[in-house]
């Protein structure tokens, strides 16, 4: 098995952040929260958010990592001040849970994602018409249905394993060049389909049109969020993505390009969806029930090749899913070989160890998620299943937090001179927008977030 620890290449490496950054947050999440908190406003704030701020986050993570070549278990304490370092240690660990518990929560999703690309192959999908009620109650035995929806999650782990077991060049790098084209070409084709159905601009207004009356300080919170999780940013995996770069990448503009791919991704999964679901007459507001009980009512409703349509898009979520997953399982696997290494330099932990182990420990932990929709649903945590237990850790507390203290560190402790000489690549290139992204990094990211983080508190 291959033990590289870098990216052959720079396209290489923008490859695989963007095969990570796109995941279900860009097609399923953010069309949804785009229309429910006022379309073009909330795209505005949205914008701002991802370009000034998960961008600034997304490179403080790539310098931090290509500075040290490490995970974050090594990557805080080695660039942190003597007495300093075992307090970034902790943050380090944090990044490990925080990477954990959304793997093991994301797997649900792509569990449920890989059931419905084989519902829509075998033809069960398609068999279930236009009835609205029909459809969501397929939904609802499918997601209700005890182990079932588990095996479907196993076989999607078990994929993003193989790869892992590849090694970050021949399994992580060559995954994402082969699945990022086949995204990009399965988007576009449903976008074509969806734009040119009759009536369909009223989904592109739906998507555009600034409606500020819905954008409350709630969207504005939101907005925040999904920008961050949207760019994978917040929890390691690109400190760990970093440490793989190779040395003369240019991590301002490598930054930007992941950026700007992952918001443009977005836009046409909008694109994508939008349009169709108003040509065929449903209701958009079908928050998270939109991909698995909306979009096949619509698919339905076109026809025989909506059949073809419903495949294309599930298995457009499938690839963006994986690509994900794959991202978070090479996190832990680092961190846990880089933990384990002993300090002579020996190696602890082999690779096919680490990942074999997470694999075992987020499946069983996503399986308890997914069963807590049918044989677990009476466990409840403060009253909320399991599910929505994780959900709200989740998104309230642990990626804000790792992103707080990652942009202390970077702002603050981290040595400027180690910054500056990173984002040069030792003087090879020139950043002029260095100025503006420290300032931000400094003043205006750890502002933004412990504002997120408090009022994240208060208001749940
Ligand atoms: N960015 C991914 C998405 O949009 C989710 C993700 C978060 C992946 C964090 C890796 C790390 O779905």
């Amino acid at each position: 098995m291959s033990e590289q620890k870098s990216f052959s290449s720079n396209l290489g490496a923008i490859m695989a952040a963007v095969g990570s950054a796109v995941g279900l947050g860009n097609i399923w999440r953010f069309p949804y929260i785009t229309g429910k908190y006022g379309g073009g406003a909330f795209l505005i704030v949205y914008l701002f958010f991802v370009f000034l701020l998960g961008s600034v986050l997304m490179m403080s993570e790539l310098v931090i990592g290509r500075r040290t070549r490490c995970t974050p278990i090594k990557a805080y304490t080695s660039l942190a001040t003597k007495g300093q370092k075992g307090l970034w240690r902790v943050l380090g660990w944090l990044c490990v849970v925080t990477s954990f518990f959304i793997l093991s929560q994301y797997l649900v999703l792509s569990g449920w994602t890989t059931g419905y690309v084989w519902h829509s192959v075998s033809g069960s999908l398609a068999a279930l018409g236009t009835d609205a009620s029909l459809i969501a109650d397929f939904f609802r035995l499918f997601s209700t249905g005890g182990w079932n929806p588990v095996w479907y999650m196993v076989a999607f782990s078990a994929l993003v394993l193989i790869v892992i077991f590849g090694g970050v060049q021949k399994g992580v790098e060559l995954a994402s060049k082969v699945l990022m084209p086949i995204l990009v070409v399965l988007i576009l084709v449903l976008c074509v389909r969806s734009l040119t159905l009759p009536g369909s601009m009223r989904g592109v207004e739906y998507l555009f049109s600034p409606d500020f009356s819905k954008l409350t300080a709630e969207g504005i919170l939101a907005a925040l969020g999904q920008a961050l999780f949207s760019l994978s940013v917040g929890m390691g995996v690109m400190v760990v993505y970093g440490s793989y770069l190779p040395a003369n990448d240019n991590i301002f503009k490598t930054a930007m390009w992941i950026t700007a791919c992952d918001t443009l991704i977005a836009l046409l999964a909008g694109l994508a969806i939008f349009p169709a679901v108003f040509s065929c007459g449903f209701d958009p507001a079908g928050g998270p029930g939109l991909v698995f009980c909306v979009l096949p009512n619509v698919f339905n409703s076109m026809g025989t090749a909506g059949a073809v349509f419903s495949m294309v898009f599930f298995l457009l979520l499938l690839v963006a899913a994986l690509t994900s997953a794959i991202s978070l399982l090479e996190c832990l696997t680092a961190c846990i070989c880089e933990a384990t290494a002993r300090p002579d330099g020996k190696s602890g932990m082999r690779r096919w160890q680490g990942a074999l182990l997470f694999f075992l420990l987020t499946t069983a932990l996503g399986a308890v998620f997914t069963l807590s929709f049918s044989h677990l649903s009476g466990v409840k945590i403060a009253d909320l299943s399991l599910f929505d237990f994780i959900d709200r850790i989740n998104s309230i507390y642990l990626p804000p937090i790792c992103a707080l203290c990652t942009t202390i560190f970077f702002g603050w402790v981290m040595p400027e001179a180690d910054v500056r000489d990173e984002f040069t690549s030792h003087g090879a290139h020139r950043v002029r927008l260095y100025g503006a992204v420290r300032f931000l990094a400094r003043y205006v990211a750890p502002l933004a977030l412990l504002i997120v983080l408090v009022t994240g508190i208060f208001m749940n």
